[in-house]
């Protein structure tokens, strides 16, 4: 071989290629990169699409049971694919198959189905492939293992923003939500091994980072001395970060602490995800989120007191059990005062070992998606009256990406709060931080032109 080629030249070494379809959240995103670098060591590459592959995987959720329901389809899907390619692996993995009797189930149903796994025994990837590769099923879920693995190989998806979790699990038990018994108890990675990942992306050319944990604000209580704002002002320091990240933020958590370290430190950007899910403090209750709406609003107040600039998302889930229509006005009302930037709004959607699941008083199909309704036209005219206060200002945008389809090439991006915008410009300006004036407005982002720096 010529000096200089890629160690590994595909068509000589390669066993094959995969694919990696993944469902849900940035967990489940960075969970498929580290998935693709386990199958890269092992000597597959990546598929251009899922029919040419020789293993696909899928990284499921099932955070609501729309997300259950479209996995199996996918699933059910391949069977064709599968029967005309006998020696194509097929795996599935991720927060739907940690459930041991959804895994069971689908194991069975699926006799095409090589491997079944949970969320914890991602590491163990390799070793699947390996008794597939020569005929052998698995079926493994292991509920007590919740090790850190902090040095697994990973593939990055992320062209200029890198995921990096900071902390695993969950330990809030939220009554309608799924995720502690999924991802197991709350444990946070050293603050050492977050900086030097950090380090090593900016290294290889990242110069964003978005810190990642169900709750990030709790992040240390189970270290010697740590806070997530401490964490964030180590971070901070690594050298040629520009930006840096971070959800979501549970809003009993939100220090006073963590305020000041972002309106602080430079580089770190201002936005928060704040997920409200309720403008009801009996429902709030019910939900075990543990603040009033007192508490957040004032949350919101001393974030926009200290930032002017800061751009605040949240989440909503209408139709909790007992939600009345008082109770959803409260919603409404709390969404009117705050003026989110964005929400992701869900009709609640009981998950079956949960606590709201056997909840009285469950609230008609038709009742939820009425509110949805109702919830999501206001959000949108707040959306877009939070974005007509941009017109005429400039910003700094960091290029992610170049539709280059139009007569024109659009470059698009984020400012540092979050706020999406396009902007025609060439392809090479993909990575680059740019000055941007906002023209004008859409739904959900800004447009504007390219300023002289
Ligand atoms: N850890 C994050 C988000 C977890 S899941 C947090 O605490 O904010 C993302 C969102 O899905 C939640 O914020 C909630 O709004 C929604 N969600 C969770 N369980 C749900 C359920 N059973 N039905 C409907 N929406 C749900
Ligand atoms: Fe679920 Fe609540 Fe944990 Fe978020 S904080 S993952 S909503 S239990
Ligand atoms: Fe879904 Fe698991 Fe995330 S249930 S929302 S992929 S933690």
């Amino acid at each position: 071989m010529e000096q200089g080629l890629p160690i590994r030249e595909p068509e000589l070494t390669s066993k094959g290629a995969y694919y990696i379809e993944t469902f849900g959240c940035q967990m489940n995103v960075r969970d498929s990169e580290t998935a693709a670098g386990l199958l890269e060591n092992c000597g597959y590459l990546r598929a251009e699409a899922k029919e040419s592959a020789d293993i696909i995987l899928f990284n499921t959720c099932c955070i609501r049971d729309h997300a259950e329901k479209r996995v199996f389809g996918n699933i059910g899907a391949l069977k064709e694919q599968k029967e005309a390619h006998p020696n194509m692996i097929l795996g599935v993995f991720g927060c739907m198959t940690q459930q041991k009797e959804v895994a069971e189930k689908l194991y069975k149903r699926f006799p095409f189905v090589d491997i079944v796994f949970g969320t914890n025994l991602l590491s163990k990837l390799p070793q699947f492939i390996e008794l597939a590769e020569s005929g052998g099923r698995t079926l493994a879920v292991d509920e007590n293992n919740i090790t850190i693995e902090d040095d697994l190989p990973s593939i990055r998806t992320g062209r200029v923003n890198a995921f990096v979790n900071i902390n695993y699990g969950c330990d809030n038990f939220c009554t309608y939500c799924i995720v502690p018994y999924v991802r197991g108890r709350e444990r946070s990675r050293e603050p050492r091994a977050v900086v030097a990942e950090v380090a090593k992306l900016v290294s290889e050319g990242y110069s964003e980072v978005t810190l990642l944990g169900q709750n990030v604000n709790s992040y240390g209580k189970d270290l010697e001395n740590a806070s997530f704002a401490k964490l964030l002002s180590l971070v901070s320091t690594v050298e040629g970060l520009q930006r840096i990240r971070f959800m979501t933020s549970h809003p009993k958590d939100l220090s006073d602490e963590l305020i000041l370290a972002m309106a602080e430190l430079p580089n770190v950007c201002h936005h928060v995800h704040l997920p409200v899910q309720s403008g009801s403090n009996v429902v709030l209750e019910r939900m075990n989120r543990r603040y009033t709406r007192e508490r957040y609003l004032d949350i919101v107040g001393k974030l926009r007191a200290s930032m002017a600039d800061v751009e605040i998302t949240t989440d909503i889930i209408v139709g909790f059990p007992g939600e009345t229509d008082e109770d959803f006005l409260q919603t409404l009302d709390l969404v009117e005062q705050v003026g989110f930037t964005a929400a992701f709004t869900f009709q609640y959607s009981p998950r079956k070992g949960t606590r709201a699941a056997t909840m009285e008083n469950q609230i008609p199909e038709a009742v939820k998606r009425e509110r949805l309704h109702r919830l999501n036209e206001l959000q949108q005219r707040k959306s877009r009256e939070n974005n007509e206060k941009y017109i005429g200002k400039r910003g700094i945008v960091h290029i992610e990406d170049c539709d280059t389809r139009g007569e024109e090439p659009v470059c698009y991006g984020k400012f540092s709060n979050f706020k999406m915008v396009y902007v025609p410009a060439p392809p090479e300006m993909v990575g680059r931080y740019v000055p941007v004036r906002i023209l004008n407005v859409r739904k959900n982002s800004l447009t504007g032109k390219l300023e002289e720096l």
